[in-house]
């Protein structure tokens, strides 16, 4: 029986050099930058591997390469989020589950922030719902994971560099390894 480290190592190594949306960078770069983030920020090896994994549901879909440009919500952060909760701790699912949401508020709290947004992260953003009202914003504010979302959607933005060098996937693995209940050898 193949392990969670092999599925993750058959995920990251085949399909992630699909094209991350837009960006001139393939889905295993903006995962990797998205874990050198979140621990150059001395994140918890939790949000490190929900950093690491937070797009896996855009990699277990089947709905081709970039279907935002056709005005398909792939809702990668819901599938990617059930995937994980099979495999992981809350602490790694629902960050990853908040993400988009946590777009959303961001958009909504910060002045400036939609600014900063890539341009396939402000496309999608009118798919994904648009900013937040101020009634979602409150309730998003009382969700247990509203903190590591945002934090996580950060990360997620700082991501994007086509020119920024990182550790391995095999390297970010040792924190999955300290989170993960099922990452046996
Ligand atoms: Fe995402
Ligand atoms: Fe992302």
């Amino acid at each position: 029986m193949a392990t969670l480290r092999d599925e993750l190592l058959e995920i990251f190594g085949g399909r992630a050099t699909r094209r991350y949306g837009l960006a001139r960078i393939n889905q295993l770069q903006h995962a990797l930058q998205c874990a050198a983030a979140a621990e150059a920020a001395s994140a918890e090896p939790s949000l490190i591997t929900a950093a690491l994994l937070h797009d896996v549901g855009h990699m277990i879909h089947a709905l081709g390469e970039d279907p935002a440009s056709h005005g398909i919500d792939d809702r990668h952060e819901e599938q990617g989020a059930r995937w994980l909760a099979e495999r992981f701790p809350a602490s790694v699912s629902e960050p990853v589950r908040l993400h988009v949401p946590a777009k959303r508020y961001l958009c909504a709290a910060e002045p400036g922030y939609f600014a900063t947004l890539s341009s396939d992260s402000m496309q999608s953003l009118t798919l994904q719902g648009g900013p937040m009202s101020p009634e979602e914003m409150a309730a998003f504010e009382r969700l247990p994971w509203f903190t590591e979302a945002t934090k996580l959607r950060r990360f997620d933005e700082a991501a994007k560099d086509p020119h920024a060098r990182t550790e391995s996937f095999e390297y970010y693995l040792k924190y999955a390894e300290a989170c993960g209940r099922h990452l046996a050898h």
